[in-house]
């Protein structure tokens, strides 16, 4: 039997809650296709009862998409789970996301509800779920800094009524991965009925930890659904990026031992879609989708992978969605990268002594000049150059 590993991705609700990242409903049904595409198993379309706009972009994302459970987020009222699920009708495969908070924080300062009146609410609105939707997933918002034996209650009572997903978010990204992970175990552990729910993370980025939390969550808690988004779009610093925990499972699988449904070949594009979409930059050292995170500029670097790519690669740039790996030329770079370049643009030279005058060249212009583009290399051997 295989064990896999479901990516939920929210890029269209909680990445949306970036400000300044707001889609329209063409927008949005965009990215959803290019997200079933990606072979995501759920697209968390939107959060239906929060505006009309946001309803029909639940609905129209309802209609499109054949191949990804299309989900809508609703808070623990009835009023909202039947906007959501009223939305989500025409889907093949919907989830009704419910949430509401737990911690002693949440319930007295925002909510001002008691823990008594928040445990009723959480049975009664998935009893009220259950009735429209087999699919019921259950967040306890600010999960993480509840208190566990509240939270045990609270878990439990829901998994009761129905709820199949379980849901514990670090809204604040207040977790430590290790920590984080033994929260789950330590939920799971003790709540009798857990194994009849499935585990999920949902890790904010506040302190640059979302990937680490959510997959110690995975490999420590026992989670087999991470909640994230497409360049880790979202609230303040953002969720958990989705390329980067799914090739993390991916490019260490003897470690996590997962199966993914991602095509990973997709990601790319996806990260490329959203960026433009939302005017939200990838920055360049950014992981997998990064322009620089296949690029080497060390000469000592260029070497290497020209040899053997796997020298300093540890996953290749085509599997998720670049033409080939990028050797930059610069001041860093040595002979034998310079060599392939000649090459590869088709530069024939007569001697080796052509090919070290030609070097001693792009060292000089290298120095004066951050990157050098093909069309400098051109220009710098043009005099001694036989074309093929
Ligand atoms: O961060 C959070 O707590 C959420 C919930 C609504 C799942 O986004
Ligand atoms: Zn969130």
């Amino acid at each position: 039997m295989t064990d896999k590993l479901i990516i939920f991705d929210t890029t269209l609700r909680d990445g949306e809650q970036s400000p300044g990242a707001s889609m329209t409903r063409d927008e949005k049904l965009r990215i959803a296709r290019q997200l079933e595409r990606l072979k995501v198993d759920i697209i968390e379309a939107g959060f239906a009862a929060s505006s009309n706009g946001d309803f029909e972009c639940v609905k129209a994302i309802s209609e499109a998409i054949k191949d990804a459970t299309v989900c809508s987020l609703a808070r623990a009222n009835d009023r909202d789970i039947s906007r959501a699920a009223e939305a989500l009708k025409p889907a093949k495969s919907g989830r009704l996301h419910l949430f509401l908070a737990t911690s002693a924080l949440h319930m007295e300062k925002k909510l001002r509800m008691t823990p008594d009146q928040v445990f009723e609410q959480a049975k009664s609105s998935v009893r009220f779920a259950r009735n429209l939707m087999d699919d019921i997933e259950f967040s306890p918002e600010d999960g993480y800094r509840s208190d566990p034996d509240f939270l045990c209650r609270v878990l439990e009572a829901v998994i009761k009524e129905g709820a199949t997903t379980i849901n514990v978010p670090d809204t604040v990204g207040y977790a430590i991965p290790e920590l984080y992970g033994n929260f789950l175990k330590n939920l799971r552990e003790r709540i009798p009925n857990s194994d009849k729910a499935v585990w999920s993370v949902h890790c904010h980025n506040d302190l640059g930890m979302a990937v680490a939390n959510s997959l110690a969550g995975v490999m420590i808690g026992g989670a087999r659904q991470v909640e994230c988004t497409i360049n880790g779009l979202g609230e303040r610093a953002g969720n958990c990026s989705l390329e980067e925990v799914v090739m993390a499972i991916k490019t260490r699988k003897d470690y996590f031992g997962l199966e993914l449904g991602i095509e990973t070949k997709h990601i790319l594009a996806t990260s490329r879609m959203v960026s433009q979409t939302t005017g939200f930059v990838v920055q360049p050292n950014k992981a997998v989708v990064g322009a620089n995170a296949f690029a080497h500029a060390s000469g000592i670097h260029q070497d290497g992978v020209l040899k053997a790519r796997d020298t300093y690669e540890i996953m290749r740039a085509e599997d998720v969605g670049w033409s080939a790996n990028k050797i930059v030329l610069g001041k860093l770079s040595g002979r034998n990268a310079f060599k392939q370049r000649l090459q590869d643009l088709g530069v024939v030279m007569e001697s080796e002594a052509d090919i070290n005058s030609a070097f001693a060249r792009f060292k000089e212009l290298a120095d004066r000049k951050s990157e050098i583009f093909d069309e400098d290399i051109l220009a710098l051997v043009s005099s001694e150059t036989v074309a093929q």
